[in-house]
C-alpha cells in the first residue's frame, strides 16, 4: 500500500481525532496511583472517549479486548486491562486509540506510579526523549529511516535498548497504514518524507535485552530478560518545516 498524503480537510479530522486522544491522557492522568485497577482505567477511557463523540480504535481490533492497553513494568506492549492493581514503583505504559469522523488518533505515555527508581525514571525519561530525537528529522525532504537511526542511535547512548519486533506506522482513516518505522537503523534511508504524511513514530525501549515474549494471553508482550519497559507515541504530521504533535499532551 501508498503512503498517503492527506489533504487539508482530511488533516483537520486528523487533529480533531489526535485532540481527543490527548484529552483522554489528560482526564486518565490523575487516577494513575497505587491501588487502582487497570480495568477502571480502561473504564475511564472508555467512557471518555465516547464522550467526546469517538470511538477506542482498539476495542475489537483483531480481537483485542479492551479500549486501552496497559502494560507494566517488564511488559511492553499490548497488556490487557485487568483487576490488577496499581503498585507504588510501577511504571505503567498506556497506548490509546479513537477514531472520529473516519479518522484516527494513536499515542503512548509511560506513567511512574508513585516514585520508583533512579533507573525506571532514567528509562521513562530516556524513551520520551528518544521520539523527540527521532523527530528532529521528521520532515519534508528527510527520509524515514533517519527517523529510525535517530531513535536507536540516542536509546543505545544512554544504555538501553529499541525493541525490533513491533514498529510505528502510518496512520489515517486506519490505524495502521504504510509505512512501517521500524525504531533501529535500516542499511538504507528509505522513502523520502512529504508535507501532509500522519505517522505513528513509537519507541519501545527496554532496560536490558531487546528480545521479547509474548505471553499465552496472545497479546502481551514481556522483554524476555524481565528488565523494565516503556513506550512512548504520538501521531504526528510531516510538514515543511517541525511536525506537528496531533495529540500532544499538556503534561
Ligand atoms: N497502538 C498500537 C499500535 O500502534 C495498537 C494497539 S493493538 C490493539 O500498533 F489491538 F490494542 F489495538
Ligand atoms: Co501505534
Amino acid at each position: 500500500m501508498p503512503v498517503t498524503i492527506k489533504s487539508n480537510s482530511e488533516i483537520n479530522k486528523m487533529r480533531l481525532a489526535g485532540k481527543v486522544v490527548a484529552k483522554t491522557f489528560e482526564h486518565i492522568r490523575k487516577n494513575i496511583r497505587p491501588a487502582v485497577t487497570t480495568e477502571y482505567l480502561d473504564k475511564l477511557a472508555d467512557e471518555f472517549i465516547k464522550s467526546q463523540n469517538a470511538l477506542p480504535s482498539f476495542k475489537n481490533y483483531r480481537g483485542y479486548p479492551a479500549s486501552i492497553c496497559v502494560s507494566i513494568n517488564q511488559e511492553v506492549i499490548h497488556g490487557i486491562p485487568s483487576k490488577r492493581k496499581l503498585c507504588d514503583g510501577d511504571i505503567v505504559s498506556i497506548d490509546l486509540g479513537a477514531i472520529l469522523n473516519g479518522y484516527h488518533g494513536d499515542a503512548a505515555r509511560t506513567f511512574i506510579v508513585g516514585k520508583t527508581s533512579p533507573e525506571n525514571e532514567k528509562l521513562v525519561a530516556v524513551t520520551q526523549q528518544s521520539f523527540f530525537e527521532g523527530i528532529k528529522f521528521a520532515k519534508a525532504g528527510c527520509h524515514l529511516f533517519d527517523i529510525s537511526a535517530a531513535i536507536q542511535d540516542f536509546v543505545e547512548a544512554n544504555g538501553f535498548s529499541v525493541v525490533k519486533d513491533y514498529v510505528g506506522h502510518g496512520i489515517g482513516t486506519q490505524m495502521h497504514e504504510a509505512p512501517e518505522i521500524p525504531n533501529y537503523r535500516q542499511n538504507r534511508r528509505g522513502i523520502k518524507l512529504e508535507s501532509g504524511m500522519t505517522l505513528a513514530i513509537e519507541p519501545m525501549v527496554n532496560i536490558g535485552t531487546d528480545k521479547i515474549i509474548l505471553q499465552s494471553d496472545g497479546w502481551t508482550v514481556i522483554t524476555a530478560d524481565n528488565s523494565y519497559a516503556a513506550h512512548y507515541e504520538n501521531t504526528i504530521l510531516i510538514t515543511d518545516s517541525e511536525p506537528e504533535i496531533l495529540t500532544a499532551t499538556d503534561f
